[in-house]
C-alpha cells in the first residue's frame, strides 16, 4: 500500500499552482500528470518544462481516465463550478480555499460528493504543518489548562501591492474575511472545535484601489466588499475568540493567533504557514517559553492535504482538510460578514468534528 501513487490533474495555473508543483513533487503518493487552464498557454508553460506532465483543457483533463483528484486552483469564483465539473467526471476534488463563494454554491457540492461516494478537500492544509499541530498538541496535553479564550488577527494594507490581478480580492468570495480567514478559522476550529455563534462589525476605508505590480500595474479597480472586519467568534465549548481581519491596516504588531487557558496561554505561528515557533505560558513559567514541536507533517508545504486524501482515500480513513471542516468554516466567515452586514449576532448552522490530530513523526503516506 506504502507504494500506491494517486495520479493527480490540476486545473488553473495561475501564480499559486508552483508552489503546489513544486510540493506535490517532493511527495512519493502522488504525481501530478496534467494540469489545464482557460489560459492555455499558461498550462502548456508547465507541460513544457515537465516532460512528465501534459497540458490539457479542462473538460480533457476532467475526462482523463488516469487522474484520480482533481486539484482545483482556480480563482475562488471558479471554485465550485470547476469542482462541479471534476465530480461530474467522477474524480475526487482537492480545491484552494475558500471551499466556494458562499453556502449556496457550497452545500450541493457537498451532497453530490456524498451521494457519488466521492471526497473533497479544501486548503488550507497549513493547519497540517508542526506549527498548528504543536500548539493542538499543547492544548490536547492540557498545558494550558481549559482554553477559554483567543484572539485572531490579520491586518495587511492590501494584495494589489503584489498580485498582478488582484480585483478577486476585492470581489464578492475575496475580502479579508473570506480570503484569509480560511486560515485563521481553520486554526481555530482545530484548536478550539466548531463555532456556534458570531457577533461583527465592519468598515471599507477606499472605493476603489489600484494595481501595482504586472502588467496591468496602475489600472484602477472597484472594492465590493468591506475590507475591515472585527468581532467575536463563540465556540461551542464555550471559548470566546477575538477577530480583526483587514486590509486597510499600512502595519500593525498584532499576534496572529493566541489562546487563553485556565493555566496558560499559548502562542500559535502563523496559520498561512506550515511551521513556526509555539510558545507558552504557564503559573510556574511566567514567561514566553518555546515549546518543542509536538505533531504536524515536518517540512510540509502546499499539497500536503491533498497527499493526506490521496492515503486516506486508500485506506478508507477521513481525510483531515476535508470538504465538511471547509464548509463550516465558510459558513462562520460567511456568517461573521452577514452579522455585520445585518447588524445582529448570528447563529452557524453547520458543525464539524475536529480533524484527527497529525502525530509527531508522521508522513502524509502513512498517518
Ligand atoms: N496567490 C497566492 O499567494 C495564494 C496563496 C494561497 C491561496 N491562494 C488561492 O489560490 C487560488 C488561486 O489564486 P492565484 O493567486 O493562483 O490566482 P491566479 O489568478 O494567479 O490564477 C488562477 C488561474 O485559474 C485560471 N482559471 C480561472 N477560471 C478557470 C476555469 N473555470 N477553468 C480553468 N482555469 C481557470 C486562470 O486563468 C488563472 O490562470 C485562489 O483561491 C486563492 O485564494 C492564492
Amino acid at each position: 500500500m506504502g507504494e500506491q501513487v494517486t495520479r493527480v490533474g490540476i486545473v488553473g495555473t495561475g501564480v499559486i499552482s508552483g508552489t503546489y508543483l513544486d510540493h506535490l513533487g517532493k511527495l512519493p503518493g502522488v504525481d501530478v500528470v496534467a494540469v489545464a487552464d482557460l489560459d492555455v498557454a499558461r498550462a502548456q508553460t508547465i507541460a513544457d518544462k515537465n516532460p512528465a506532465i501534459r497540458a490539457l483543457t479542462p473538460e480533457e483533463l476532467y475526462a482523463a481516465d488516469d487522474i484520480e483528484i482533481v486539484v482545483n486552483l482556480t480563482i475562488p469564483a471558479a471554485h465550485a463550478a470547476v469542482h462541479q465539473a471534476a465530480l461530474a467526471a467522477g474524480k475526487h476534488v482537492y480545491g484552494e480555499k475558500p471551499l466556494a463563494m458562499d453556502r449556496t454554491e457550497a452545500e450541493p457540492l457537498l451532497k453530490y460528493a456524498a451521494a457519488n461516494d466521492l471526497r473533497i478537500g479544501c486548503a488550507p492544509d497549513t493547519v497540517l504543518g508542526t506549527g498548528t499541530q504543536t500548539a493542538r498538541a499543547v492544548i490536547d496535553r492540557g498545558d494550558i489548562g481549559t482554553p477559554h479564550a483567543a484572539t485572531a488577527f490579520m491586518v495587511t494594507p492590501g494584495h494589489e501591492l503584489w498580485h498582478p490581478a488582484p480585483e478577486f480580492y476585492y470581489q464578492p468570495g475575496g475580502g479579508p474575511v473570506l480570503d484569509m480567514g480560511p486560515y485563521y478559522v481553520t486554526s481555530l476550529v482545530t484548536l478550539l472545535g466548531p463555532v456556534v455563534r458570531v457577533t461583527a462589525r465592519a468598515g471599507q476605508s477606499k472605493q476603489q484601489r489600484k494595481i501595482h505590480t504586472g502588467p496591468r500595474a496602475g489600472t484602477v479597480f472597484d472594492v465590493e466588499v468591506p475590507t475591515h472586519v472585527t468581532g467575536v467568534l463563540e465556540h461551542e465549548s464555550g471559548a470566546l475568540t477575538t477577530v480583526l481581519m483587514s486590509f486597510d491596516v499600512w502595519a500593525g504588531r498584532l499576534p496572529r493567533i493566541e489562546v487563553h487557558g485556565t493555566d496558560g496561554s499559548l502562542s500559535v505561528p502563523d496559520p498561512n504557514g506550515f511551521d513556526g515557533t509555539v510558545e507558552v505560558v504557564t503559573p510556574e513559567q511566567r514567561e514566553w517559553t518555546e515549546v518543542p514541536v509536538a505533531g504536524g507533517y515536518a517540512g510540509a508545504g502546499r499539497g500536503v492535504g491533498v497527499a493526506d486524501m490521496a492515503r486516506a482515500l486508500r485506506t478508507g480513513e477521513p481525510h483531515r482538510a476535508s470538504g465538511e471542516l471547509a464548509y463550516h468554516v465558510l459558513d462562520v466567515l460567511e456568517s461573521f460578514v452577514d452579522s455585520a452586514v445585518q447588524d445582529q449576532p448570528l447563529d452557524v448552522a453547520s458543525t464539524v468534528t475536529r480533524p484527527a490530530a497529525v502525530p509527531l513523526g508522521a508522513s502524509p503516506e502513512t498517518a
